[in-house]
C-alpha cells in the first residue's frame, strides 16, 4: 500500500491525525494536519486499522508552519506539534479531548472549557544518555536519541548547560531547575528510574548539584515546596499555578476550605494541592506510593493538619471525606483507582487527567459509580507537544 493519499479529518490522542482508506478503515497519519490532503505509505497494518507514514503534503492546512526546532526534521520525538501554528494548540487540544470523552468516556454532552494561559518552557527534562555522553531525546517509537542543538522546550537554565553536558554509567539523566531561586540539579538513573550507582557527569556548570537526593524548591501560589529530584513536579511552577487554579475551581470554595469533611488527595505527589488548593484550616490526606515524594509532601505540609499515607492507591483503605481530588500518572485510575475514588463517596471529585483516553475511561467509571460530569476544563501545560491535561468537577448524585 505504497503511494496512498488520504484525506485527515482531525488530531486524535497522540498527536497523529485521523483519516480513513478507501475501504473504509481508520488511518493514523503522525505529522497529518485536519483537512490536509496527503500522500503516505503503509507504516503497520493492524488488521482494522493502519499507521501511515507521511510522504508530502498535497493540500497544506492554513495553520501548518515551518517547525521552529531543527531537531524536529532530526527525528527528535520531543515536540510532536511543532507543524502546528502555537495559536491553534489549545483548540486542537480541546478538540482531541472532546473526541476521547464521546469516543471512549461514552460521554457526549459535557461542557468543555479552554483554559489560556502559557505554562512556559519545562523546568525538570528527562534525557537519554547516549554511548558518547551526550544527551538527547528520545526518537518517536524508538529507542535511539537525538541531540539538540538547542531545545525550546527546555528552561534556559537547562538548555544553556546541555551542549558542554557529559554523563556516563547511566541510561538517562533527569535535570531540574527552579525558576523560584535559579537552582539546578542531574540525576541520573536507568530507563526504570532507579538510581545509577557508578554513574558520573561532566561539563556541568559550577552551581548544578548532581545527586539523586538534591531537591529545588519552587513557589506556586504563593507555597514554597520542595520538589526531590525523585518526585515528580509539573512540567513548571507557572504550569502547576495554572493547574492549581483548575482544581481549585473545580473543586468549590466550600469543599476546598474543608467545610463539607476531610481533602483527600490521591496520587498526591509532594502535597501540590494539598498545600495549594486545600483552604488552610481544612484536614488533608496525601495518598502517595512514591518514598520521596511522600518525604517532599511531610516536609511541605508540615504546617498544616495533614497526613501523608506511603501506599499505593489501590491499597489505601478508603475513609470518609468531603473533596478527593485524584491526579494519577498516564495510565490514568484504571478499574481499581476507580472504585477506591467512588468507595470515599465524597460529595465532590476532582480528576486531573493527562492522558485524554485514560482520563475519559476513568471519567465514565466514575460517572457509572454515581457521579455527575459537571465539567471538564483543558489546559495546555507542554507547549509544542500533543500531551493535554485535564480537569474534571465531578458531583455526587
Ligand atoms: C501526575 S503525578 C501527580 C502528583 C501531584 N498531584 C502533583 O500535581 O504534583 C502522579 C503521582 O502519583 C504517584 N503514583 C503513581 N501511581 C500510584 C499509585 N498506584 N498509588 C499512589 N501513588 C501513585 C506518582 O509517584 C506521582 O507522584
Amino acid at each position: 500500500m505504497d503511494g496512498l493519499t488520504v484525506r485527515a479529518e482531525r488530531l486524535v490522542a497522540g498527536g497523529d491525525a485521523l483519516a480513513r482508506l478507501d475501504d473504509g478503515r481508520v488511518a493514523f497519519v503522525p505529522g497529518a494536519l485536519p483537512g490536509e490532503l496527503v500522500r503516505a505509505s503503509l507504516a503497520e497494518d493492524r488488521g482494522d486499522y493502519v499507521r501511515l507514514s507521511l510522504g508530502s503534503v498535497v493540500e497544506p492546512s492554513p495553520s501548518r508552519v515551518q517547525p521552529a526546532c531543527p531537531s524536529v526534521a532530526e527525528g527528535c520525538g520531543g515536540c510532536t506539534l511543532q507543524h502546528l501554528e502555537r495559536g491553534a494548540h489549545l483548540s486542537a487540544k480541546v478538540e482531541i479531548v472532546r473526541e476521547a470523552l464521546a469516543r471512549t468516556g461514552r460521554l457526549g454532552d459535557v461542557p468543555l472549557r479552554s483554559v489560556e494561559g502559557d505554562a512556559g518552557p519545562r523546568t525538570t527534562v528527562r534525557m537519554a544518555v547516549l554511548p558518547d555522553g551526550r544527551l538527547g531525546f528520545r526518537r518517536r517509537a524508538s529507542n535511539d536519541a537525538v541531540v539538540p542543538r538547542s531545545c525550546m522546550a527546555a528552561h534556559p537554565l537547562i538548555d544553556g548547560m546541555l551542549p558542554e553536558l557529559r554523563a556516563s554509567g547511566a541510561e538517562e539523566a533527569t535535570i531540574r531547575c527552579s525558576i523560584s531561586t535559579g537552582a539546578r540539579a542531574i540525576w541520573l538513573h536507568d530507563a526504570k528510574g532507579r538510581d545509577a550507582r557508578r554513574a558520573a557527569v561532566s561539563g556541568e556548570p559550577e552551581d548544578v548539584e548532581v545527586d539523586p537526593r538534591a531537591s529545588v524548591v519552587e513557589r506556586v501560589a504563593g507555597v514554597d515546596l520542595r520538589a526531590s529530584m525523585r518526585s515528580f513536579f509539573q512540567s513548571s511552577a507557572r504550569a502547576a499555578e495554572l493547574l492549581v487554579a483548575e482544581v481549585r475551581a473545580a473543586a468549590g470554595d466550600e469543599a476546598a476550605a474543608g467545610a463539607l469533611g476531610d481533602v483527600v488527595d490521591l496520587y498526591g505527589g509532594i502535597g501540590l494541592f494539598s498545600a495549594t488548593v486545600a483552604g488552610p484550616r481544612a484536614r488533608t490526606l496525601v495518598v502517595e506510593s512514591n518514598p520521596a515524594a511522600c518525604a517532599d509532601a511531610r516536609h511541605n505540609l508540615r504546617d498544616r493538619d495533614a497526613g501523608v499515607v506511603a501506599v499505593q492507591v489501590e491499597q489505601w483503605d478508603p475513609r470518609p471525606a468531603g473533596l478527593v481530588i485524584a491526579d494519577p500518572s498516564r495510565t490514568g485510575l484504571g478499574r481499581r483507582g476507580a472504585a477506591v475514588v467512588a468507595s470515599v463517596r465524597a460529595p465532590r471529585v476532582v480528576l486531573v487527567s493527562c492522558d485524554p483516553v485514560a482520563g475519559a475511561r476513568d471519567l465514565r467509571m466514575l460517572v457509572d459509580a454515581g457521579y455527575a460530569l459537571d465539567g471538564v476544563a483543558v489546559l495546555d501545560l507542554f507547549p509544542w507537544t500533543h500531551h493535554v491535561e485535564t480537569v474534571a468537577a465531578l458531583t455526587l448524585r
